[in-house]
C-alpha cells in the first residue's frame, strides 16, 4: 500500500476556486469539505445517504472527446472528494448571493413563496440551476423531473414547481387544456358576485430579473487542458485510514484490479458509499476508474447496443432516448422498458451519479435495471489481465452463483443489450411506495418469444426483484410454459407455477408477504394483458385483443406538472400602500434560503476546542442494564469523554422524562450515554465501543393491543358526553359497531435535531443555540439538569429547518443531554443527530385506535355515538395526555349527535415517546369519525357526503363540551367546495369511468372540517414582545415565537410595520432567545401570529402613544425626526408588549368549558385514480376552501394549507412507519420511510381561503398552521370510494376496514379478485412477522 508521503495532490474547482489538497482523505466526502473545510454552509446535510437532496450540487466535467462540458446534478453527501479530481463544482453560493448578485432561479424560488423554513431551499436551488445551464429554456416536464430528488417537507412542491416553470418557454400560466382560461374556472361568476373581490396572483413576474444563460461563469480553462493532457499518470491519495487509486490507463487498472481483487472500483459510489455509511463496511483501498475513455460509449450494431459500463443512468436514459427514436418500435422494446424504469430510478441526482457498471454488478435485489436486462438477453463485457470474456447477464448471474460472476480482479467494459424482434416482447414492471425515487416493493422484468405468426410460447423469461435476497428468476415456470398458447389458461396455470417457484416465507424481510406475493401474479397479469394486445396489433384477425374494460391496466400512472390557482380576498384599495398587511408578502428570509445564506445551528462557525457528541442508545425495549463499559471507547482516538447518567449534576429525570438510561432501559432508541470528541467521525467510532450489557424485563408491550391488555397507561381516561346514548341506541334503526386503526407519523423535518451548548467560564452560564419551538422548555431541562437557577441558561433560536410538532419537547431533552456533556466536559458540544438516530430517539404522530358504536336512522341521521380512543404514548408523558385531551374534545369534527359519548386515554409502552405533531391528535381522530359516517352512508345506501350534510352543524350551537359556536364559515366552505369542484358531476363522470374500467377506479371525497386553535388552559395563550426603537429610526422587533418556516416573522414585522405606520423596511426581527422575551410558552397550536401578534401590537401601541405628543406637534415629520426628538425629550424607545392571552377553560368534572378560542372551518375535495393491479393511486385534483376570516398574509397563509395538506396526504397514504415485533423501528431514513415528493402532490389544486369574522383575533385573523392537515384525508376518503367501487364490481361487501395510511399493501389487498385468492395465507401462530402494526 502506498505510504502516505506518496499522496497526489488532488485538484478541483469550488464555484471557479482551485482547491488543491495535499493530503486528501478518500473518507472525506464532498458535504464536509464544502461545510467543515470551505466553510460553505449553503449545502444540507439532510440524510447523508442520497434520498433527500438537501445536499445537491452541480459537477461539471470536461469531455476531450467531444469536447464537451457535462453538468450533472449530485448529492454531495455520497461523492468522496477524491473523486473530483479534474471536476468544478458548482455550490448554492456560486450561483448566487445576497452579498454578490442573486440569481434568478433563486429570486424566483424565493418569490413565488417556494421556501418556508428553508432548509431544502440550496438543494432545489441547484436541481433547477443544473437543469437550466443544460436546458435554458426547459419544458413543464423537465422541471419536475429536475425536482424529483429533493424532499421539501413544507412547501408541498407546487410553489417550487411554479417558481421553476417560469424559465419556461411556454406559457405555463393556468390557461389550462387549451382553452386559454384557468381550468378551476368553470364558474366564473361565483367569487366575482361576492362583496370582496378575489385575487389569484401572490406574487408579481414582473419584479423578475430576467434570466441571461450567457452570464453564467465559465469552466475552468485550466481543468480543460488537466483533461486534454495526453501524459496522465496514476494518481493516488492517502487518507488516515484509506487509499485511492486513480489509474491513468486501462491497462493500469487492470494492473491495480489484479493488485487489489477486493478493491471496490469506485464509480457513482450510490452503492459502495450507503454501504460504508449504514452497513458499516470498510475497505482499505478504493479503485477509481472514472474517466477512463473505455468505459464510455456507445456502439450500435445490427444485432445489439453495446454501452460501456461508465455511463451514467442519465447518460444510459439519453443513449436509449436517442436509439429508440432512431429505430423501429419492434427492436427497441427491452429500450423501452429500460427507459420506463429509468424514469422513476431515484432522483436525478442519483441517476446522475450512478454507473450502468455499477448497477450491474452492485447486483441489488431491488434492482429496476437487471431484471429487464436479463428478460433482454444481455451479456456484460468483462476484461482482465488474462483478456476479455463475455458473461450472460441471466438469472444465474443475478442469483449471485459464482460460476456465473465476474471474477475479483475483472471489470466490467460494457453491456451489450441486444435488439428485440417482431413476434418478442419484453416489457419493465414495478411497484413502489412511491412514483419516483423509492425502491420498488416488487419490480419485474419479462420477455416473451413466439413462434412465428403464432402465440405459441418459444421462449419466456421472468425476474423478479425484490422477493428475495437477489434478483430471482422464475426459470422453471418459464421452461414448464414452453410451447403452450399465450391465453388465460396458461395465464392461470402461470401464476399457480411462479408462486410455488418464488416463495417469500411468511417473516421475510421487508414484510408485506401477502402483498408481494399477490405482486408477483398482478405483474405477470400486468404483461399478460401486454402481450395479448401487441399480439392483437400484429394480427388483429387471428389474436383476439383484450376486453375494453382491461385496457387501462397496461399502462402507469404518467408523471404530469402539478398546477394550481390560489384565490384570496383581495387587499381593500383605500388601505395605505405603506400598510403590507393583507398582501402576499414574501417570507422575511426567503432570499437568504435560497442562497444559503440563512444561518441554520450547524452553519454556524466551528468554536475553539468545541467537541462533537455522538449517542449510544438502547437495542432493548424493556431490560435492566447490567453493565456499561465504556473502557475501549475511552481509548479511541480523540474521545474526550463518555457521558452516562452519574454525570447528571441535576435531574436526571426532569417530569418523568429521562435524560440518560439509568440501571434500565423502556424503548428501543433511549440515550444511555454519548461520546464526546474532537470530530464526529471519531465520537461515532468510539461510540460503537461501548459495550452494553441488559437483561430482559417482562412484560415488554410495543402495542395498544399489548397496553390494553396490561392495563398499561399513561393518564386517566378523558370523556365528554352528551344526551342519552343509551336510550337513543334503543330507539335507531340500525347500529353499527367498528374500529379503526391509525398508525403514527415521522415529522421528517429537514433539518435534524441540532444543538450547539456553550459552557461559559462564569457563574455556572451555559448558552444554547438551538432548533426549538419551546426555548423556555429547554431552559427549565437544562437547568434542572445542571442544578443551576434558570437565569444562568439562554437559549437562542433563530430558525430551525422545520419543526411540525417534532421540535416543542424534544429540544428540551437533547438540550439538556447536550449540557451535561458540555458541563462535564467544560468544552462547548455540537450534537447533531443523524437522521437515523432523529428517526429513531424523537419518535412522533401517536398511533391511535379508535372503536365506535354509532345507532342510526335510516335516513342517515345519526342520533348516538360511543366512541372510545387510545393512543400509544410510547414510554414517558411527554405531551400525550394533552393531545388525549385534544382528541376528545374536538373529535365530533364538523358534526352534531344529539347523543354522544367520547372517551380516550394514553397508553404506556416501550415505545420511544411518541409527541407533538401538527393537529395534536385531531388528524388522526376525525379519521375515525369520517369512518363511521362513512360506514352509515354504505348501510344507509348513501354517499358519504350526503350523511355529512345530514349531520352536519347548521346553525349557532353548543359542542359536546357546550362551547357555542356558530358554523356558518363550515357550511360556506362546504357548499363552495361542493360546488366548485362540481362534486355531482365528476362523481357521475367517475361512475362512467368506472363502469368502463375493470382494473382502474376512480374515487371522489369532500371532507369538512371544524378545527380548533389554542389550548384549553388560558395561561398556555399568553404572550410577550419586546420592541426597540433606535434613534436611526430602525426598530429592533423580538417576539416569544420561534420561525419554524412558517412565516412568524414575517407577519409580526407586518403587524408591527402597521402599528408604527412605518415600511417594514424599518423592522428587523433577528432572534428568539429566552433573555430578551422570558417564560414564553410554545410556538403550536396554530397561535403563534394570534398570541404573538397581539404582544407585538401592543407593544408598538405603547411606543406610538409616547410618540403622540411628538407626532402632533409636528405631523409632517419624518419618522426619524419623530424619534430624535423623542429622544431628546427624554422619552423611553424600548417597550414590552403583553397578550394575556385568551381566556379559555375547561373543567373535566363537569365536561364542559370553552376550551378554545375560535373555530376554523374548512373543506377539501379530491379525486384519486387507483390501480386494483397494483395498489398504486394518482390524486387527479384537489380542492381546498380554509376558513381565513382576515388573512394577514395570503401567501404564507395559502403556504401553510397547502404544505399542511400534503403532509396529511402523505400521512394519510405512503408515510409508513415499520416497527419490529421487539419494538425496533426499521424506519431510519428517506430510502424506507417515503414522505411525499414532486410526483404525489395532485395534477390540479385549487386553495380558496374565505373570508369570514374573527373579531377575537388580530386583525380578524385566523390561525392556520395546522389546518390543512386533516385535508389531507380527502385523499384518504377518496382512495377508499374508489376501493369501495371496485369492491362492488366484484361482488363483494362495501363496508370494509377503514384504517390509515392507505398504503398500496392496504389497497391492493383490499381489491380482492382472483389473484388475491390465489396467495396462500401462512397461520400466524407459525411466525413471527418481520414487522407489526402499533396502533
Ligand atoms: C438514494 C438512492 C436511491 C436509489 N434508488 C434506486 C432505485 O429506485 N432503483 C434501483 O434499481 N436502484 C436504486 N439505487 C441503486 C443504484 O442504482 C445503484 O447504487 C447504482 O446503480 C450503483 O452504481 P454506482 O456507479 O454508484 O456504483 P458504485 O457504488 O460506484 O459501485 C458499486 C459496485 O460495483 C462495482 N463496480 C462498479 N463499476 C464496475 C465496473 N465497471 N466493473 C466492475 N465492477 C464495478 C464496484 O466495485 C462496487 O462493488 C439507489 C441508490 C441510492 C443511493
Ligand atoms: S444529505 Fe445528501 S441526499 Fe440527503
Ligand atoms: S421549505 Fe422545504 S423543507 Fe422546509
Amino acid at each position: 500500500m502506498p505510504s502516505p508521503s506518496n499522496s497526489d495532490e488532488l485538484i478541483f474547482f469550488v464555484n471557479g476556486k482551485k482547491v488543491i489538497e495535499k493530503s486528501a482523505d478518500p473518507e472525506t466526502s464532498l458535504l464536509s469539505f464544502v461545510r467543515k473545510v470551505l466553510r460553505l454552509t449553503g449545502t444540507k446535510y439532510g440524510c447523508g445517504g442520497g434520498g433527500c437532496g438537501a445536499c445537491t450540487v452541480m459537477v461539471s466535467r470536461y469531455d476531450p472527446k467531444s469536447k464537451k462540458i457535462h453538468h450533472y446534478p449530485a448529492t454531495a453527501c455520497l461523492v468522496p472528494i477524491c473523486s473530483l479530481h479534474g471536476a468544478a463544482i458548482t455550490t448554492v453560493e456560486g450561483v448566487g448571493s445576497i452579498k454578490k448578485r442573486v440569481h434568478p432561479v433563486q429570486e424566483r424560488l424565493a418569490k413565488c413563496h417556494g421556501t418556508q423554513c428553508g432548509f431544502c431551499s440550496p438543494g432545489m436551488v441547484m436541481s433547477i440551476y443544473t437543469l437550466l445551464r443544460n436546458h435554458p429554456e426547459p419544458t413543464p416536464e423537465q422541471i419536475t423531473e429536475a425536482l424529483g430528488g429533493n424532499l421539501c417537507r413544507c412547501t408541498g412542491y407546487r410553489p417550487i414547481v411554479e417558481s421553476g416553470k417560469t424559465f419556461c418557454g411556454e406559457s405555463t400560466v393556468c390557461q389550462m387544456k387549451g382553452s386559454g382560461k384557468c381550468c378551476m374556472d368553470q364558474d366564473e361568476g361565483s367569487f366575482v358576485s361576492r362583496e370582496e373581490k378575489m385575487c389569484t396572483k401572490l406574487y408579481n413576474e414582473d419584479e423578475f430579473q430576467p434570466f441571461d444563460p450567457s452570464q453564467e461563469p465559465i469552466f475552468p480553462p485550466e481543468l480543460i487542458r488537466m483533461a486534454e493532457d495526453p501524459n496522465k499518470r496514476r494518481l493516488t491519495f492517502q487518507g488516515e485510514r484509506t487509499t485511492w487509486i486513480m489509474p491513468a490507463t486501462l491497462k493500469d487498472l487492470l494492473e491495480l484490479k489484479a493488485s487489489y481483487p477486493k478493491a471496490p472500483l469506485v464509480m457513482g459510489n450510490t452503492t459502495v458509499g450507503p454501504n460504508i455509511k449504514f452497513k458499516d463496511e470498510f475497505y482499505p483501498v478504493f479503485i477509481s476508474p472514472l474517466g477512463l475513455p473505455e468505459l464510455y460509449f456507445v456502439n450500435t450494431t445490427n444485432d445489439e447496443v453495446t454501452i460501456g459500463a461508465g455511463y451514467s443512468l442519465a447518460q444510459l436514459n439519453d443513449a436509449l432516448y436517442f436509439i429508440v427514436s432512431d429505430q423501429p418500435k419492434e427492436k427497441t422494446k427491452t429500450y423501452h422498458a429500460l427507459l420506463k424504469h429509468l424514469r422513476t430510478l431515484a432522483g436525478p441526482q442519483i441517476r446522475n451519479m450512478a454507473t450502468l457498471g455499477g448497477h450491474v454488478v452492485s447486483q441489488p435485489n431491488f434492482s429496476d435495471l437487471n431484471p429487464i436486462l436479463a428478460a433482454g438477453n444481455a451479456t456484460i463485457n468483462v476484461i482482465s489481465k488474462e483478456g476479455t470474456r463475455q458473461i450472460p447477464l441471466n438469472g444465474p448471474f443475478l442469483e449471485g452463483s459464482p460460476e456465473a460472476n465476474l471474477r475479483p480482479e475483472e471489470v466490467v467494459l460494457s453491456i451489450s443489450i441486444p435488439y428485440s424482434t417482431q413476434w418478442h416482447f419484453v416489457s419493465g414492471l414495478r411497484m413502489a411506495q412511491r412514483q419516483e425515487n423509492a425502491f420498488a416493493i416488487v419490480n419485474a422484468g419479462m420477455s416473451v418469444k413466439f413462434e412465428e405468426g403464432t402465440n405459441t410460447i418459444k421462449d419466456l423469461q421472468m425476474f423478479y426483484g425484490h422477493v428475495g435476497p437477489t434478483v430471482v428468476s422464475a426459470s422453471q415456470t418459464c421452461k414448464r410454459l414452453i410451447g403452450r398458447q399465450w391465453d388465460d389458461q396458461m395465464l392461470s396455470e402461470a401464476c399457480r407455477w411462479v408462486l410455488e417457484e418464488i416463495r417469500i416465507p411468511p417473516a421475510a424481510e421487508g414484510g408485506m408477504v401477502e402483498f408481494r406475493r399477490t405482486l408477483i401474479i398482478s405483474l405477470l397479469f400486468k404483461f399478460y394483458l401486454k402481450v395479448r394486445r401487441g399480439l392483437n396489433k400484429m394480427d388483429p384477425q387471428k389474436f383476439p385483443d383484450i376486453p375494453e374494460n382491461f385496457v387501462s391496466a397496461l399502462d402507469d400512472f404518467p408523471i404530469q406538472t402539478p398546477q394550481g390557482i390560489q384565490m384570496f380576498q383581495c387587499v381593500d384599495p383605500k388601505q395605505p400602500q405603506q400598510d403590507p398587511v393583507g398582501h402576499p408578502v414574501m417570507h422575511q428570509s426567503a432570499i437568504k434560503h435560497a442562497t444559503g445564506e440563512a444561518v441554520f445551528v450547524d452553519d454556524m462557525p466551528p468554536i475553539d476546542q468545541e467537541l462533537f457528541l455522538a449517542v449510544v442508545t438502547s437495542t432493548r425495549a424493556h431490560a435492566k442494564i447490567l453493565s456499561i463499559d465504556i473502557s475501549e471507547a475511552l481509548a479511541c482516538p480523540g474521545v474526550v469523554d463518555v457521558i452516562t447518567a452519574e454525570d447528571v449534576p441535576g435531574d436526571n429525570n426532569h417530569s418523568g422524562e429521562i435524560l440518560y438510561a439509568h440501571n434500565e432501559v423502556i424503548c428501543v432508541g433511549q440515550i444511555i450515554c454519548t461520546v464526546a470528541a474532537d470530530t464526529y467521525a471519531h465520537a461515532k467510532a468510539a461510540a460503537k465501543q461501548v459495550k452494553i450489557a441488559y437483561e430482559d424485563i417482562e412484560p415488554k408491550i410495543i402495542t395498544i393491543e399489548q397496553a390494553l391488555a396490561h392495563n398499561s397507561f399513561l393518564s386517566d381516561e378523558r370523556k365528554i358526553e352528551q344526551g342519552n346514548v343509551e336510550h337513543a341506541f334503543e330507539n335507531v334503526d340500525q347500529i353499527i359497531e367498528g374500529e379503526v386503526h391509525v398508525e403514527g407519523q415521522e415529522h421528517f423535518y429537514m433539518e435534524t435535531q441540532t444543538i450547539l451548548a456553550i459552557p461559559k467560564a462564569e457563574d455556572k452560564e451555559m448558552v444554547l443555540h438551538l432548533g426549538t419551538q419551546f426555548p423556555t422548555h429547554v431552559q427549565e431541562y437544562v437547568a434542572a439538569a445542571l442544578k443551576v437557577p434558570r437565569s444562568r441558561i439562554a437559549c437562542h433560536m433563530r430558525r430551525t429547518g422545520g419543526a411540525f410538532g417534532g421540535k416543542v419537547t424534544k429540544p428540551a431533552l437533547l438540550g439538556a443531554v447536550s449540557a451535561v456533556a458540555a458541563n462535564k466536559t467544560g468544552h462547548p458540544i455540537r450534537f447533531i443527530l443523524e437522521r437515523g438516530d432523529d428517526m429513531l430517539i424523537t419518535a412522533g404522530r401517536h398511533p391511535l385506535l379508535g372503536k365506535y358504536k354509532i345507532g342510526f336512522m335510516n335516513n342517515g341521521e345519526i342520533k348516538a355515538a360511543d366512541v372510545e380512543y387510545y393512543i400509544n404514548g410510547g414510554c414517558t408523558p411527554d405531551e400525550s395526555e394533552l393531545v388525549m385531551e385534544f382528541i376528545v374534545l374536538k373529535s365530533e369534527n364538523a358534526y352534531y349527535i344529539p347523543n354522544f359519548r367520547c372517551r380516550g386515554r394514553a397508553c404506556k409502552t416501550n415505545l420511544p415517546s411518541n409527541t407533538a405533531f401538527r393537529g395534536f391528535g385531531f388528524p388522526q381522530a376525525t379519521v375515525v369519525v369520517e369512518a363511521y359516517i362513512s360506514a352509515v352512508a354504505a348501510k344507509c345506501n348513501l354517499l358519504p357526503e350526503e350523511v355529512k350534510e345530514i349531520n352536519m352543524y347548521k346553525r349557532t350551537s353548543k359542542t359536546a363540551h357546550k362551547q357555542t359556536f356558530n358554523p356558518e364559515p363550515l357550511r360556506r366552505c362546504w357548499k363552495e367546495c361542493l360546488e366548485k369542484s362540481s362534486f355531482y358531476a365528476r362523481k357521475q363522470a367517475a361512475e362512467e369511468f368506472n363502469k368502463k374500467n375493470f382494473w382502474k377506479k376512480r374515487g371522489l371525497a369532500v371532507v369538512p372540517m371544524k378545527f380548533t386553535i389554542g389550548i384549553p388552559i388560558a395561561f398556555y395563550n399568553q404572550a410577550a414582545a419586546l420592541v426597540h426603537i433606535y434613534l436611526d429610526g430602525s426598530v429592533l422587533l423580538t417576539h416569544g415565537g420561534c420561525e419554524l418556516g412558517q412565516g412568524l416573522h414575517t407577519k409580526m414585522i407586518q403587524v408591527a410595520s402597521r402599528e408604527l405606520n412605518i415600511p417594514q423596511s424599518y423592522v428587523h426581527l433577528s432572534e428568539t432567545s429566552t433573555i430578551t422575551v422570558p417564560n414564553a410558552i410554545f410556538t403550536a397550536g396554530s397561535m403563534g401570529t394570534d398570541i404573538n401578534g397581539k404582544a407585538v401590537q401592543n407593544a408598538c401601541q405603547i411606543l406610538l402613544d409616547r410618540l403622540q405628543p411628538i407626532i402632533k406637534k409636528n405631523p409632517k415629520g419624518k419618522w426619524e425626526e419623530w424619534i430624535g426628538k423623542a429622544f431628546e425629550e427624554s422619552i423611553s424607545l424600548s417597550a414590552t408588549g403583553y397578550f394575556k392571552g385568551y381566556q379559555t377553560n375547561m373543567d373535566w368534572e363537569k365536561e364542559e368549558g370553552d376550551a378554545y378560542p375560535y373555530y376554523v372551518y374548512g373543506a377539501s375535495f379530491s379525486e384519486v385514480e387507483v390501480d386494483c393491479l397494483t395498489g398504486a393511486h394518482k390524486l387527479l385534483r384537489t380542492d381546498i376552501f380554509m376558513d381565513a376570516a382576515f388573512s394577514i398574509n395570503p401567501a404564507l397563509d395559502i403556504g401553510q394549507v397547502e404544505g399542511a395538506f400534503i403532509q396529511g396526504m402523505g400521512f394519510y397514504t405512503i408515510e409508513e412507519l415499520k416497527y419490529s415485533p421487539e419494538g425496533v423501528l426499521y424506519s431510519r431514513g428517506p430510502d424506507d420511510y417515503k414522505i411525499p415528493t414532486v410526483t404525489e402532490i395532485p395534477e390540479e389544486i385549487s386553495v380558496t381561503l374565505v373570508h369570514s369574522q374573527n373579531p377575537i383575533a388580530i386583525y380578524s385573523s385566523k390561525g392556520l398552521g395546522e389546518a390543512g392537515m386533516f385535508l389531507g384525508s380527502s385523499v384518504l376518503f377518496a382512495i377508499y370510494d374508489a376501493v369501495s367501487a371496485a369492491r362492488r364490481e366484484r361482488g363483494l361487501s362495501n363496508t370494509f376496514p377503514l384504517n390509515s395510511p392507505a398504503t398500496p399493501e392496504v389497497i391492493r389487498m383490499a381489491c380482492v379478485d382472483q389473484f388475491i385468492d390465489m396467495i396462500p395465507s401462512d397461520d400466524p401462530s407459525t411466525f413471527t412477522p418481520w414487522s407489526i402494526h402499533v396502533s
